[in-house]
C-alpha cells in the first residue's frame, strides 16, 4: 500500500506527508463510531520506506487498541516494524487498564518514531504515554491545527467527560416551518418524512444515549431505538422526577438499555413497578422541582456515556439550552408544513438584540427529501 506524497517529491513537505497519514489513521478510527465507549475511537497507521505496512482501529472497549491491532496486523503480513513511524490518533496509553500500556509495547517493538493528533485528556495518561516513548529514545512529532482540532471533534464526548465532567450533548428537533414542535392537542407523529427520519435514526446508533422527558414518553410513547438504519441501539435515557414512565412504556424495552433519571426520595412502589418492568432507575439531586440536568449528565457519565443525544420535547431542549448544557443542535425544518399554533423552543433568554441570541458555528444545511436540517457547534458550548 503506497500513498500518494513521499518526503522526496516533497523537499520541506514533511507535515502534508503527516497530514496524509494522520487523516488515513482518523478515517480507520471512525470504523469504531457507536462501539467503543467509555473508550475513545483510534486509528494507527504504521509506515516504514514509504509504505504502510500495517493499520488498525480501536474495535470496541476491551478489544486490543488501535496501535496493537496495527502491529498485529504488520506482523501477520510478514513486516518487522522497527525502525518504522507509527501514526496514531490519540497519545499511546500509559497505564494498564482493560489492556497492557501501548506506550510500553511501542518501546518493545523498537518503533523508531511516533506521530499523533493529540494529547490524551484522561488524566491517568494526559502526557505520560509520550514520555516513556521520548525516554526511551523514540522521536515523538505532536501534529497541532486542523488535524488535531478533527481528532478532538472526533473524540468530542470523550474530551468533554475529562474535561468537563459530563457527555457532549446534541439537542434533535423536529419542526414545522413556522418552528413549532407539536401541534396544540399534542400531536408530533410525523413532523417530517422518511428520509429525515432515517437520518435521525442513524445518529442515534451514533451516540452512546438518546434522552427525552417524561412528557414525551406520555404523549408519543416512543421506542427510541434504532430501526431505519443498521446500528446498535443506544442507552435509552428518561427525565422523570416524579416517576410517572408508566411501567408499559414501549422505552423500557426488553434489552436493560432504558435508564429512568428521577429525583431523590423517589416513590418505593412505582420505581420497583418500573424496575420490574426492565428499566434502572437511579436517583439524583433536583434543583426547581426537576431532576437536575448537570448533576444528570454526571450521572450518565459515570455510566460511560460519552455522548448523549437530546430528542426532546420542548421542555427539555429549552432546559438544556437554558443551562448552557447544549453543545450542539440538529434541527429538522419541514419546509412545507406551518402549523399555526403548538410548542416551540422557549428558553427565556430575554436576549434584547439578535446579536446576543445563540449561534450555530460551522452550520450546515441538508436537503432531505421535503425537509431541511441545519446543524452546527452551539456558541454557548465550552472548547474541547
Ligand atoms: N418535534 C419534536 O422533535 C418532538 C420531540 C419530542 C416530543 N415532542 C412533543 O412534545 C410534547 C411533549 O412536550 P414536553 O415539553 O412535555 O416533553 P418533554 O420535554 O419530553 O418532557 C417534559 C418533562 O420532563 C420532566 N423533566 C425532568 N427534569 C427536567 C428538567 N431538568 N428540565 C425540564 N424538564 C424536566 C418534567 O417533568 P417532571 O419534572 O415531572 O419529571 C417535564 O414536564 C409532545 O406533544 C410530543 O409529541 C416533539
Amino acid at each position: 500500500m503506497r500513498i500518494k506524497y513521499s518526503q522526496q517529491n516533497f523537499p520541506g513537505g514533511i507535515t502534508i506527508i503527516h497530514t496524509e497519514y494522520m487523516s488515513r489513521a482518523l478515517s480507520l478510527a471512525r470504523n469504531g463510531l457507536g462501539r467503543t465507549s467509555p473508550n475513545p475511537m483510534v486509528g494507527c497507521v504504521i509506515v516504514k520506506d514509504g509504505q504502510i505496512i500495517g493499520t488498525g482501529w480501536h474495535h470496541k472497549c476491551g478489544n486490543p487498541h488501535a496501535e496493537i491491532e496495527a502491529i498485529n496486523d504488520a506482523h501477520s503480513r510478514g513486516h518487522d516494524v522497527r525502525g518504522s513511524t507509527v501514526y496514531v490518533t490519540l497519545e499511546p496509553c500509559s497505564h494498564y487498564g482493560k489492556t497492557p500500556p501501548c506506550a510500553n509495547r511501542l518501546v518493545a517493538e523498537w518503533v523508531g518514531h511516533v506521530v499523533t493528533a493529540m494529547r490524551d485528556p484522561n488524566p491517568k495518561v494526559n502526557g505520560r504515554g509520550i514520555s516513556i516513548l521520548r525516554e526511551a529514545g523514540i522521536t515523538v512529532t505532536e501534529l497541532e491545527g486542523e488535524i488535531t482540532e478533527s481528532a478532538k471533534f472526533l473524540n468530542k464526548g470523550f474530551v468533554f467527560v475529562h474535561k468537563y465532567g459530563r457527555p457532549f450533548v446534541s439537542l434533535k428537533a423536529a419542526m414545522s416551518l413556522d418552528g413549532r414542535m407539536n401541534l396544540a392537542n399534542g400531536s408530533s407523529k410525523w413532523i417530517t418524512g422518511l428520509e429525515a427520519r432515517t437520518e435521525a435514526h442513524r445518529m442515534r446508533a451514533e451516540n452512546d444515549a438518546v434522552l427525552v422527558g417524561v412528557g414525551t414518553v406520555l404523549a408519543d410513547d416512543p421506542e427510541l431505538t434504532v430501526r431505519l438504519v443498521d446500528g446498535v441501539n443506544p442507552m435509552r435515557v428518561i427525565l422523570d422526577s416524579r416517576l410517572r414512565t408508566p411501567p408499559s412504556a414501549k422505552v423500557i424495552g426488553t434489552d436493560g438499555k432504558c435508564i429512568i433519571l428521577t429525583a431523590e426520595n423517589s416513590d418505593r412502589q412505582q420505581k420497583k413497578a418500573l424496575e420490574d418492568s426492565g428499566a434502572k432507575v437511579e436517583e439524583v439531586p433536583s434543583s426547581g422541582g426537576h431532576v437536575d440536568l448537570f448533576q444528570a449528565l454526571r450521572t450518565l457519565a459515570g455510566l460511560g456515556v460519552l455522548t448523549l443525544m437530546a430528542e426532546g420535547g420542548p421542555e427539555v431542549l429549552s432546559a438544556f439550552l437554558r443551562e448552557g448544557l447544549a453543545d450542539y443542535m440538529r434541527i429538522f425544518t419541514a419546509s412545507a408544513k406551518i402549523f399555526g399554533e403548538g410548542r416551540g423552543l422557549d428558553v427565556g433568554a430575554g436576549f434584547r438584540d439578535v446579536k446576543a441570541a445563540f449561534t450555530l458555528t460551522g452550520a450546515r444545511t441538508l436537503i432531505l427529501g421535503g425537509d431541511i436540517m441545519t446543524e452546527g457547534r452551539l456558541s454557548c458550548s465550552p472548547g474541547l
